[in-house]
């Protein structure tokens, strides 16, 4: 047996109301094809065809590596369809695996089990069902008194009693390639839609079909529009939490916290509400993170404390603090230990170890050395308007409270700066820099402004 994969993908969902096509809306943080996709880990799979047509560009250049695509101009229905992708599998394929790009549930042991039991009960084809309490819009398996399959007929072609039955076909098939290919030449377009329908080819498969009937109605569910997409997305949500809190990560209430599926998040972690984890984001152990957090794109160390923080494209060492209310833009390092407070935006910097910038500032393109604490206030003015440049701050340095550093500039280890400077020449090391005006105190000022402007009134009044 040598398997190919034909995935059908082509529609435009009209139903999602979308100018995005359907199977590229994502679902924890990967498109719904690429979930479809996911569920052949493990497989022995020769050649791998997406059926595209709408945005079929779009999808295309989303495929990963090693998956081809193959283009279905006019959608004819789902039988056309896999006409479309037989055509482009390799030909020494000789059984089929047919997925739909948007049944981003199903799983890779479903699969596996789907392509044993074909295997190993030879019949042409076997099939995928479910039964469910609300069968809705999916195509009704009709069985035969001896259990066969006679028919899968589409809700929108079926009797009133044929919408009555519960057991649907769940759009996932695996078959003998040439069977295939020669029921599919017989099938016509005598439907509600006029299509071409992939169902109609199995009972002209020359024997009877194999069913799976799936024990988990969830992992066969179909998105045809936002609620079956958000339904899809809480299915998955539910499914990565879990795998993570097994993992030994804690949530004081899991469904307010929300992970792509490239995540990571080491032992002993702590996850608040309001969490969000994205972009192959990778947590430590032992750390705290949340109430409201955002970290995407970046790493966590080990022991750290995010509250009420954002973090993109990032990496952070470990025993750092940042937050509450801290906002790092990408491109920032911060060493072993480093602290970032509130209401500090971080931009292209790099954190010595256990240096501080615990209140009110900005620091964009800067390095600041290690164990250096930079006062509340402080802002590295890094833009003259035309381009940006860097601060450099070294090690231990103690910079005052409301200083601004116009870049270029530079400031010595172990040197100091005044509260209220405009730094912008450098500071040697182990300097004070101080640049403000000198303050000069005028004795007795309150008496002599209240006798002035009393007199002034007594003017006023005389005049009136
Ligand atoms: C289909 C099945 C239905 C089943 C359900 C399971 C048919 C006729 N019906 O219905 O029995 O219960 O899936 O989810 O097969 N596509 C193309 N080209 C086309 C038409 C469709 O590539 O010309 C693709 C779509 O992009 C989609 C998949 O095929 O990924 C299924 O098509 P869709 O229109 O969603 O079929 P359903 O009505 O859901
Ligand atoms: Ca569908």
């Amino acid at each position: 047996m040598k398997l190919g994969v034909v995935v059908l993908a082509a529609g435009q969902g009209t139903r999602m109301r979308s100018e995005r096509p359907k199977v590229l809306h994502a679902l924890a943080g990967r498109s719904m094809v690429a979930w479809v996709l996911a569920s052949l880990d493990g497989l022995a799979v020769a050649d791998c065809v997406v059926v595209v047509g709408h945005g079929a560009d779009q999808v295309a250049a989303a495929l990963p590596a090693g998956v081809s695509s193959a283009l279905q101009a006019e959608q004819k229905g789902t039988g056309h369809a896999a006409q479309i992708g037989l055509g482009a599998l390799d030909a020494t394929c000789d059984t089929v695996l047919i997925l739909c790009g948007d049944t981003p549930l199903v799983r890779s042991e479903l699969i596996a089990q789907l392509v044993a039991i074909h295997v190993s009960a030879g019949r042409p084809a076997t099939m995928v069902t479910a039964v469910l309490d609300d069968a809705g819009a999916y195509g009704r398996v009709l069985r035969s008194l001896a259990g066969d399959l006679d028919a899968v007929v589409e809700a929108r072609d079926a009797t009133p009693e044929q919408l009555e039955v519960g057991e649907i076909n769940a759009g996932i098939y695996v078959a003998d390639r040439a069977a295939l290919e020669a029921a599919l030449a017989g099938v016509g377009t005598d439907n509600a839609q006029g299509e071409i329908y992939l169902p109609d080819a199995l009972p002209l498969m020359g024997g009877p079909v194999g069913i799976v009937v799936s024990d988990d109605p969830l992992v066969v569910a179909g998105v045809n529009n936002r609620i079956d997409l958000a339904d899809c997305e809480a299915e998955l949500q539910r499914r990565l939490r879990e795998r993570l809190m097994l993992d030994g990560v804690t949530m004081t209430d899991p469904t307010a916290v929300f992970v792509d599926h490239d995540v990571r998040v080491g032992r002993d972690t702590v996850l608040l509400p309001g969490v969000h984890l994205r972009k192959g984001s990778t947590i430590g152990e032992a750390c705290a993170i949340g109430p409201d957090c955002i970290v995407s794109a970046s790493h966590i160390g080990d022991r750290c404390t995010l509250i009420t923080t954002h973090v993109y494209e990032s990496a952070i060492a470990d025993d750092c603090q940042l937050g509450p209310f801290a906002y790092l833009r990408p491109g920032n390092q911060m060493h072993a230990g480093a602290k970032v407070g509130t209401y500090v935006e971080m931009k292209n910097t790099t954190l010595g170890a256990k240096a501080k910038v615990p209140h009110l500032s900005y620091v964009g393109d800067a390095e600041i050395g290690e164990a250096t604490n930079i006062g509340a206030g402080n802002i590295t003015a890094n833009y003259d308007g035309f381009r940006k440049h860097r601060t450099v701050i070294g090690a231990r340095v103690r910079t005052g409270s409301d200083c601004v550093f116009v870049a270029p500039v530079t400031v010595g280890d172990d040197a100091m700066t005044a509260a209220g400077s405009i730094i912008t020449h450098g500071v040697p090391a182990g300097a004070l820099g101080i640049a403000r005006s000198r303050q000069s105190v005028i004795e007795g000022f309150t008496a002599k402004a209240t006798a002035r402007a009393a007199a002034a009134n007594e003017k006023d009044k005389g005049n009136a």
